[in-house]
């Protein structure tokens, strides 16, 4: 009986420590500059090659020209023209998690710093994430 009120407690204190831990990381939205997991990036390069390369080289958007235009905007920007707009021949054909992959791909061929975590393709994350690219003032 007192091994087991014993094992209460212990639950009951891991319990407390995991709402105070949590408490922390809710609320505000996430913080602009959001780095690249290199996994996803790796993925996005699968794709790009299988759903992107019969019409583009990477070079094509690996430029100033693509850091400057996409340089810490909102994620969901590229995202949406490219669901909208690509594959050229059937539009919106990749997954959504593709899409991002692909697009986060293209921002680390330009610069963007790598971090560990994966951001997931849902509209609050994508409004919410600003990557800086490597633009030379
Ligand atoms: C069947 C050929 C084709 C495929 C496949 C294709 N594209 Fe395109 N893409 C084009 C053409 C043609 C244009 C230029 C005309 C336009 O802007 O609509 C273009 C334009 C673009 C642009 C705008 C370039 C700029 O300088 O403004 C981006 C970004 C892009 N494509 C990305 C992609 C990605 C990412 C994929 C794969 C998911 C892809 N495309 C697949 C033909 C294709």
């Amino acid at each position: 009986m007192r091994g087991y009120q014993h094992c209460l407690v212990v639950l009951g204190l891991t319990l407390l420590g995991a709402a105070e831990g949590s408490g922390q990381s809710t609320g505000a939205a996430k913080p602009a500059g959001g780095p690249v997991s290199p996994v996803q990036a790796r993925r996005g390069e699968t794709a790009f090659n299988q759903s992107c390369s019969a019409c583009h080289t990477t070079a094509q958007f690996n430029s100033e020209a693509f850091a400057r235009t996409w340089n810490e905007r909102p994620i969901i920007e590229l995202f949406e023209q490219l669901r909208s707009s690509m594959p050229q021949d059937n539009p919106g054909r990749l997954t959504r998690e593709e899409y991002l992959d692909v697009v986060l791909y293209l921002f680390k061929l330009n610069g963007a710093a790598e971090g560990v975590q994966e951001l997931a393709p849902t509209e609050e994350v994508l409004r919410a994430t600003k990557i800086k690219l490597k633009v030379t003032n």
